[in-house]
């Protein structure tokens, strides 16, 4: 096989810099608005197109092997999309973004896997195609297509790509616990709606090229997480007590990250954590540019 039809690709996590919960709908999503950002923590995937007409995948991490696996059924649902039943992939997948963490691994797999295969395979649909397939598989997945920082909406699938958002390290701390996303909705009571106004302070200073205000970051999903798990409750208390100017949990936790302007904060607030009972990570905010697939020599 031509080395032209190969392609390795970053997939890259996210944070939620803000996350308001709307309300409940009446297809049982909640209406969500939230400030996404991808971070550079990411995976790493080796994506081979060919006419075998079958889609393999192996993935580094043996739990993640199965034919659940979102980038494999993304492959899937993109080969039935164009119809073309000699369309085939082998797909390797390289962990490190952690599962079931708030962080939106999974779903950004799904995303690298639809806009790489659409360029190897030269299936040519446009962003809005891959975000509507996307949304197919997940609530997060529309927003990966694009990256960068964006506004999203409805049950997640309504994406507004923002400017970017000013460039900022990123500290995660992660509780060695996975939590599920539908869980964390499912213990959110109607006192646990949020009115949208954190959203729309940040989205504003976004739009004006200002400083996000650390207090506008928020989550509408942490209060509720921190009551019932105490180790996402110690992990902010941890992070503020080495120095964060502020902790928040990442969509549905629970990680939870602290944005630093200066690399000699975070990197002093990494040092007193890392060995301690939270997995660290010392990442950085990413922008769009960095989403776009390189069409491989033809
Ligand atoms: O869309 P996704 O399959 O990732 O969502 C997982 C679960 O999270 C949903 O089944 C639902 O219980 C919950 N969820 C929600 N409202 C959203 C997104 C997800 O209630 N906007």
């Amino acid at each position: 096989m031509s080395t032209a039809r190969s392609l390795f690709v970053a997939a890259y996590a996210k944070i939620n810099l803000t996350l308001d919960v709307l309300g409940k709908r009446d297809d049982g999503y909640h209406a969500l608005a939230s400030v996404m950002q991808a971070i550079s923590l990411h995976d790493t995937l080796l994506i081979r197109a060919n006419t075998s007409g079958q889609i393999a995948m192996v993935c580094d991490d043996p739990a993640l092997h199965g034919d659940d696996n979102l980038a494999l059924r993304a492959a899937w649902l993109l080969k039935a999309e164009t119809g073309d039943a000699r369309l085939g992939a082998e797909i390797e997948l390289r962990k490190a973004v952690p599962v079931q963490a708030g962080l939106g691994g999974g779903s950004s797999d799904a995303a690298a896997v639809l806009t790489t295969l659409n360029a190897l395979w030269g299936s040519g649909y446009d962003a809005a195609h891959l975000q509507a397939l996307g949304a197919r598989l997940g609530s997060d997945v529309p927003f990966f297509i694009r990256g960068g920082t964006a506004l999203i909406e409805g049950r997640g699938e309504l994406v507004t790509p923002l400017l970017d958002a000013e460039p900022l390290w990123i500290l995660l701390a992660k509780p060695r616990t996975g939590l599920s996303t539908a869980a964390v909705f499912g213990e959110l009571s109607p006192a646990g709606f949020t009115d949208g106004a954190a959203t729309r302070r940040v989205v504003e200073a976004i739009g004006r090229r200002e400083p996000i205000a650390f207090g506008d970051l928020a989550n509408a999903l942490e209060p509720g997480v921190r009551r019932a798990f105490p180790e996402v409750d110690a992990a902010c208390t941890l992070l503020l007590a080495a120095g964060a100017p502020v902790a928040r949990m990442s969509g549905s936790g629970p990680t939870v990250f602290a944005p630093c302007r200066e690399l000699a904060l975070a990197r002093a607030i990494y040092a007193k954590l890392v060995g301690g009972p939270l997995d660290v990570w010392l990442a950085h905010t990413v922008t769009s540019r960095l989403f776009s697939v390189p069409l491989p020599n033809s």
